[in-house]
């Protein structure tokens, strides 16, 4: 009889050729189900990703890790599955995770999520350990982390998604937890060895009357700062409404000795609905890389037809500037985007103007601070994904220092971001086939949302009066070839 794991990897094999209509250039699965990032990590001169996968429907069901390696975030190479809930420690699901190298070995902590015959969750710290990369081996002292580490004051059915890393000679995790009272709070452990782990502190709590549960934490060094990053979920049903899922960050400092994480300031991630549980990992030069989950629980997601669900952002690398946390897209254009249009572009009013022709790419406007002035009492207005009604249009008011975007889709919803005018604006967008990222001043705001109505092919750009554009430009991708001529706007 198979196993758990070789029946996963058999579905796929039999079933992959179902999907042909995967997105361009985002990350999304063989076939099936995928949620959460897990385990990114740079090891052996490629970026892994590990990530929440049901590869038998496009529903969230029995969670394994699905794995995929890649040097530029653009190919992709799938492996086999890396975790099935095949244990009693994790008979549930294979939950959320991450990873890190130890002595050369690929090593995932995540958690075992268990639902009792009485419907009680249990949910503990597991190990496993891969010395190709590949195939992974489940510890035999199998949880590592459980009722015996974790203090009284805290609830087992809400205790996952352990972020590991190494700080001098020993490693820590940090981790989502409910206390007693039902509020969320980050704690962490220590440990010599990845295998007994002792609690060292709470760093984070939410608020009393604040009830949510922090999810998926990730705690790393970036630029002299220690950074937090967390996925807000809203908790019991009698305060639905208060809360809509969504990415928080925090800078400040922890003090390993004491345990206390002292913040200076706090913001969001990502104004857009279709992001959450992101992970970062640290790449060769040091650099910090985001990728996140690019949908979110309470949206809607793929069509039953396409047989996947769900897909990665493109991944985004993370700079502090001003207790402020920056997000740059870190996508190489290299072979896969190629330059289609640059130029001046003068707009007659309401006349648009192509200026994407394939079905996905990148947009780039530049505007200095003077023409950023001569904008003012006009609107520009990108309608992305053309062909259909159900386009994806992004508006920006230079003279409200606002830029809305409005997707058909999604949830209808108007979204108004507040944009920084005061040194002129860089708007750059990545157009997929069903997604929308929208980089602000060069990684000061996200935007994303996800578009599956839409089929459209051509991104068109107008104006309410007329206008002079100093910059505007294009890439289309196209699929690893050395790309069009370019020609003038
Ligand atoms: C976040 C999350 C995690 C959990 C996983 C289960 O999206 O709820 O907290 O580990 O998804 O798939």
């Amino acid at each position: 009889m198979l196993s758990k794991l070789e029946a996963a990897n058999q579905y796929i094999r039999q079933h992959r050729h179902r999907v042909t209509n995967r997105p361009h250039f985002h990350f999304a699965a063989e076939i099936g189900w995928i949620n959460d990032p897990n385990g990114f990590i740079h090891h052996n001169g490629e970026y892994h990703l590990f990530y929440q996968y049901n590869p038998y429907s496009t529903r969230w069901s029995d969670m394994h890790w699905g794995h995929a390696t890649t040097t530029d975030f653009v190919r992709w190479n799938y492996k086999p599955v890396a975790l099935a809930n095949d244990r009693p420690y994790d008979a549930n699901g294979c939950f959320s995770g991450s990873a890190i190298e130890k002595d050369g070995k690929l090593h995932l902590l995540y958690t075992g999520h268990v639902v009792g015959e009485d419907g009680q969750v249990v949910q503990r710290q597991c190990l496993a350990v891969s010395e190709d990369g590949v195939h992974f081996e489940k510890h035999p002292g199998n949880p590592v982390i459980g009722e015996k580490e974790l203090p009284e004051r805290y609830m087992l059915c809400d205790f996952r998604d352990p972020k590991v890393w190494k700080e001098k000679d020993s490693y820590y995790c940090v981790l989502a937890v409910r206390n007693e009272r039902r509020r969320g709070e980050i704690i962490m452990f220590e440990s010599k060895d990845l295998v007994k782990w002792r609690f060292h502190s709470s760093i984070y709590q939410t608020a009393e009357e604040q009830n949510m549960l922090l999810e998926c934490p990730d705690l790393f060094h970036l630029d002299g700062k220690d950074v937090l990053i967390f996925s807000v979920m809203p908790c019991d049903p009698e305060y639905a409404g208060q809360v809509t899922h969504h990415v928080a960050y925090a800078i400040g400092t922890l003090d390993y000795g004491t345990g206390r994480f002292e913040v200076e300031s706090q913001g969001i991630l990502d104004e857009g609905p279709s992001f959450y549980a992101p992970q970062t990992a640290c790449g060769p030069n040091g650099e910090r890389i985001l990728i996140g989950w690019m949908q979110s629980w309470s949206q809607g997601g793929l069509p039953e037809a396409f047989a996947f669900n769900g897909m990665m952002s493109i991944p985004r690398r993370l700079a502090v500037e001003d207790r402020k946390l920056l997000q740059k897209p870190f996508l190489p254009f290299g072979d896969h985007f190629a330059l289609q249009a640059c130029g001046e572009v003068g707009l007659s009013s309401g006349r648009e103007q192509v200026v994407l022709e394939g079905h996905s790419g990148h947009i780039l406007l530049e505007l200095s601070k003077s023409e950023l002035d001569e904008l003012k009492g006009n609107v520009l207005a990108f309608h992305l994904q053309r062909k259909d009604d159900q386009a994806i249009t992004v508006e920006l008011d230079a003279a409200a220092e606002q830029i809305s975007v409005r997707s058909g889709y999604a949830d209808g919803r108007d979204y108004r971001l507040d944009v920084r005018v005061d040194e002129g604006l860089v708007l750059e967008l990545f157009v997929d086939l069903y997604s929308l990222e929208v980089f602000i001043n060069r990684g000061e705001k996200v935007f994303t949302v996800t578009s599956y109505a839409a089929k459209g092919s051509l991104s068109t750009v107008s104006a309410a009066q007329p206008v002079r554009l100093g910059k505007l430009e294009s890439r289309v991708f196209c699929h690893g070839g050395s790309g069009g001529s370019v020609r003038p706007l």
